[in-house]
């Protein structure tokens, strides 16, 4: 098998090769580390379900107001919106009174400022910060699922378990053609691509701070 070339490769598959590395980073952090093996201290899980709260709160804001967006659009669909999601895990987690237990860490209130600075003016911002969360939850979601249910109980984890988008599969394989539907030149998609990186180094410093 040969690689493509820059010329024939897709913009999934250029977003994905380029960002891989940024992936590594937030799949191998102390946090999942610790997760993976066994020893995440108690009330961590807690808290990454409270800090993901507050930006899937901004992401899902800027979804709902580009819905008929014709870029940013067709990335929007209601089907993955995790925000009630959450509600109900937190409730489980931390009972009736959650809201007022919880506040955003001074890194997720940093991925929050970027996320209002991009999401709700620039199709390309939005595609980026999506992409990272939500085909993430989509695919090693389902393995970080599988060890919270193991080493910390099932509580709390609805976040992980998509009703609506029965064959993730199928779902990431038609996000992807959307992507390589979108009209950018080489600019803008290296502004995706450079979006998609802050995403990811965001998120791996939110993680750190937990
Ligand atoms: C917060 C942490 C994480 C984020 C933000 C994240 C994000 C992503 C994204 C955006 C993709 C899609 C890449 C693409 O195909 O274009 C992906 C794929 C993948 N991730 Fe993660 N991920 C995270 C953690 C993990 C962990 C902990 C694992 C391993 C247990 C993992 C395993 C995978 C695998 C195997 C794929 C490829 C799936 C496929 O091609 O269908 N990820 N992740």
């Amino acid at each position: 098998m040969t690689m493509a070339t820059e010329e024939t490769q897709t913009f999934s598959a250029k977003l994905r090769a380029t960002s891989w590395a940024a992936h590594g980073r937030a799949q191998h952090s102390p946090f999942m580390a610790a997760l993976f093996g066994g020893t995440l201290a108690g009330g961590r899980f807690a808290e990454l379900v409270a800090q993901e709260y507050f930006v899937y709160d901004v992401l899902e804001k800027a979804a709902a107001e580009l819905r008929g967006h014709p870029v940013a659009g067709p990335f929007a669909r209601p089907e993955l919106d995790r925000r009630a999601v959450l509600e109900a895990d937190l409730a489980e987690l931390l009972g009736a009174a959650w809201a007022s237990g919880i506040a955003p860490l001074a890194a997720t209130q940093a991925y929050c400022d970027r996320l209002r600075e991009v999401c709700f003016t620039w199709p390309g911002g939005f595609i980026a910060h999506h992409y990272v969360r939500y085909m993430g939850d989509l695919s090693g979601g389902q393995q970080i699922k599988k060890m919270i249910a193991r080493h910390c109980g099932p509580a709390g984890t609805r976040f992980y378990d998509f009703a609506q988008i029965p064959d993730p599969d199928a779902f990431k394989e038609q996000y992807r053609e959307q992507l390589d539907r979108l009209t950018l030149d080489t600019a803008e998609q290296q502004r995706v691509i450079d979006e998609v990186l802050l995403a990811y180094e965001l998120t791996t410093r939110m993680l750190a701070a937990l």
